[in-house]
This record gives structure tokens, sequence and C-alpha cells, in this order.
């Protein structure tokens, strides 16, 4: 394991070459000592990746980006937390259009897809303390130059979908850059924020036969609400807001 400071000072990056899940590695190390505002642990290989929802997230070592990055926040509040999800997403799809990835769009909440195919993945653990939101660990990760996703049809990386291979540090230090300043909460516009991701919302006005709450519905995503909901509209006009266990695309 190293560690050593990033660019301008203001991120602190540890590398190892296993653990378990970087999201459980940084809490454990949170636990035992006062991280740093922007603290970045990066795993070769993870042999325990977690997923939203209960899921795993399984990625091949060294051929994929799989980290967590702690963010301290001053100014948010407890129920501000889909607005960084939004900034993440949002600095995601901007590196990967940097890469000429094509037919990107965020699947609410925040998968990251390419045409049908998921490229990317985040998972964010939010600590509330009162009425303020205080930090969240970030946790992402990206398919970037494996070739093969057996038993997982709809994931694809990078390299898949552009046939070229890509350099896992340079991609990593170019996202981390782009977050240091787009993770700046205090900076940032809700409202931006939510009309730029809508604009990129996976499947949003294509009809389609959504299972919600364990029913059919016929209907089209319309957007989010302002608690980072999904709202469905329904074939008969009606709109159903949708939290992340209650709706399965088709
Ligand atoms: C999902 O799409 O279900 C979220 C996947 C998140 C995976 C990343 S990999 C780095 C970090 N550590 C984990 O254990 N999970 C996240």
């Amino acid at each position: 394991m190293y560690s050593y400071q990033g660019f301008l000072n203001t991120m602190h990056i540890i590398k190892v070459n296993a653990t378990d899940s970087t999201n459980l590695h940084l809490k454990r190390l949170m636990s035992a000592t006062a991280l740093k505002d922007f603290t970045v642990l990066v795993a070769d290989s993870q042999l325990n990746g977690i997923g939203q929802a209960g899921t795993v997230w399984n990625s091949e070592p060294g051929k994929n980006l799989t980290f967590s990055v702690l963010k301290h926040f001053e100014k948010l509040k407890a129920d501000q937390g889909f607005t960084i999800s939004m900034a993440l997403s949002l600095t995601l799809i901007e590196v990967f259009r940097e890469l000429e990835i094509p037919q990107l769009a965020i699947k609410w909440p925040n998968d990251i897809m390419s045409g049908n195919k998921k490229i990317c993945g985040i998972l964010i653990e939010n600590t509330l303390k009162g009425s303020k939101l205080k930090q969240a660990i970030l946790g992402i990760g990206i398919n970037v130059n494996q070739e093969n996703f057996s038993g997982l049809p709809n994931a694809a990386s990078l390299k898949q979908i552009s046939g070229k291979t890509f350099q896992l540090d340079v991609l990593l230090n170019r996202l981390l850059k782009l977050m240091n300043t787009s993770l700046d909460m205090d900076n940032q516009n809700a409202e931006e924020l939510s009309s730029a991701y809508e604009d990129l919302l996976y499947m949003r006005d294509q009809i389609a036969i959504y299972e919600i709450n364990e029913e059919q519905v016929e209907g089209m995503i319309r957007g989010i609400s302002q608690a980072g909901k999904l709202l469905v509209e329904t074939k008969n006009g009606k709109e159903i807001e949708c939290g992340l266990k209650e709706i399965k695309y088709p």
C-alpha cells in the first residue's frame, strides 16, 4: 500500500492491491483515524465489491477502476443527498464523453449507460448529523478494459464499446480532477443539476412496460421529483413517484 498527495495538495490518494470493498476499507480507515476531505482509496482488485440495494459488484483484477472518495460537506442539508448523485453522474458522463463513448445516459438513480449497456456503477453512502449531510463515501466502479462479462448481459466496458484500451491511471486522474470541482456542492445549482441530469435520463419519454411495485405499468419516464425519485407517467396520465426498489425496467 502506498499513498501520495494529488494535484493542488487537495487530494489524498491511497492505492492498495486488493481489498474486500473500497467503500468498506475507507470506512474502516475512517473509524481508526480522521481522514482529510477528498481522500481516495483505489484498489486493483476487490474481493467483495458491493453494489446498490444489496447486490455485488464484480470486476476483473487490474482491468477496471474500483475506488471510493470521501467527501466532506459544510452546507448540505440532510435531504439533499440526490444532488451529490446528480453531480457525480454528470461528471462521469463528462469524462466518458471526452473519451468519445457513444449514446451516454444515466439510468436512474446513477448507473451510467452507453446504449443499453452499463459501463459504470455508483454506490453513495451518506452520513447525516441532525439536519445536515456531513459527508459521503462515493464508491465508483468503471468497466474499463475487461472483455468478458459472463452472466452479466447488460454490462460492457469502455474497451468493448470503443475498441480502445485505456490507461487506468490517466482515466482516474482526469475523473478526480473534475470531481474535485464538481463535488464542491456549495457552488452547485440544484436546478441546473436537475435539468442537465433529466436531459440524460435513460429511456426518458419512451413508452415501455415497467414493473412498478410488482405491477405491470405502461408508461413513460418523465423526470425526477424534488426528492430525487423517478417520475413515471402512466398511460392514463397518472404520475407515479418511484423509489430505488420500486421499479424494474423492461
Ligand atoms: C451499482 O451499480 O450497483 C453500484 C456499484 C458500485 C461499485 C463500486 S466499486 C468501488 C466501490 N466499492 C464497492 O464495494 N462498491 C463501489
